[in-house]
């Protein structure tokens, strides 16, 4: 019963959101391809394989620009109501995945899960319906601030004014390790991407898993059409929004080099994925094992993309939009 409800979203999503964000794809409009071509694409890297020296991280110094410009979307007051707009009404339902990819993936009770920069709070509260003990952190005080109001939870449910790097603080220390750390659209917007994983890392107990997913920079990018294709801005203000987030965003190589560097320094195993369900391709086993294991949850979740689909006869856009990275606490 749950594969066939499984194959009957896939089936009446096939245009729509899942295929659009959650696939990606290469999409040979003229000849029908899709499919063929999104497997040919759909690509796990491992950051073991190939190991590169420390120069190969140079170019992380240049995308400072790139950062700031995405960032200042969630610090001005006079921009912020963009990125609010556009992320409640247009991620709401892969926020809700992401969660649920976290969970079915670590392969073993979360009793404390962590949201590395939370905003205001939607997937802590999910969370905190599943899992006993959830904390929420976020570098932006108005974001801390909005979490803050929308948990109610008590003491199962805290949220701290801390980035991504300062887990690795005492201030982070102090949060004790997690079971499941996640990490919903904001790799971008980190300063030290490095220090960052290695901050996470080291707030993971043995064995636990840290999930995180973004836009992935296509290599030959134009941000302007591959923009008001893959991610439907309702007006100007929103479409310069989405530029700045994938001018900011990762390559599949850059994510990878990092994934090696991540490996070099402390005891975890990083795989990174591009596309699918999690990174898997969505007629995969993996694919449907993960939606087996949270099934209740997930399945009404892919139906949202379905209801949220793009209209009559609009392909997915013509390249891979969101890449999955997995970083796992060896000890
Ligand atoms: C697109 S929102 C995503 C929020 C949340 N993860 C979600 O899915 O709703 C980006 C988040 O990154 C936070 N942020 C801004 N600058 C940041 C930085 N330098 N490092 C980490 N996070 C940052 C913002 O406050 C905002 O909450």
């Amino acid at each position: 019963m749950t594969e066939k409800l499984f194959f009957d979203v896939c089936e009446v999503a096939a245009w729509g959101w899942l295929r659009r964000l959650m696939l990606g794809g290469h999409h040979d409009g003229s000849r029908g391809c899709f499919v063929e071509s999104h497997r040919r694409q759909n690509r796990a890297g491992s950051a073991t394989a190939g190991r590169s020296g420390p120069d190969d991280l140079t170019w992380l110094q240049e995308r400072a620009t790139a950062r700031a410009r995405a960032e200042r979307w969630f610090t001005d007051p006079r921009l912020r109501p963009v990125s609010i707009g556009y992320d409640d009404r247009d991620t709401a339902t892969s926020r809700l995945l992401c969660l649920q990819v976290g969970l079915a993936q670590v392969g073993r009770p979360v009793r404390r899960l962590l949201d590395v920069s939370c905003g205001g709070g939607d997937l802590l509260a999910e969370a905190a319906r599943i899992v006993p003990e959830v904390v929420g952190v976020d570098p932006v005080a108005v974001a801390v601030a909005a979490a803050r109001q929308r948990l109610t939870g008590g003491p199962r449910c805290r949220v701290d004014e801390l980035s991504m790097e300062q887990l690795a603080d005492p201030a982070g220390q102090t949060l004790g390790t997690f079971d499941l750390a996640i990490m919903h659209l904001v790799f971008g917007l980190v300063e030290n991407p490095l220090a960052g994983l290695l901050a996470v890392a080291d707030r993971l107990s043995e064995g636990g898993l840290f999930y995180a997913t973004d836009l992935l920079r296509p290599a030959a990018f134009n941000a302007d059409p591959h923009v008001a294709v893959a991610f439907r801005p309702a007006n100007s203000d929103e479409h310069a929004y989405l530029v700045d987030q994938v001018a900011a965003s990762f390559s599949w190589d850059e994510l990878i080099a990092l994934g090696q560097a991540v490996e070099r320094c402390a005891p975890v195993r990083v795989e990174v994925r591009a596309g699918g369900l999690g990174g898997f391709d969505i007629a995969s086993g993996q694919a449907r094992r993960l939606v087996a294991a949270r099934a209740q949850h997930m399945i009404p979740l892919l139906r949202r993309f379905e209801d949220d689909g793009a209209p009559e006869g609009a392909g997915p856009p013509p390249y891979e939009v969101m890449w999955h990275l997995y970083l796992r606490r060896l000890t």
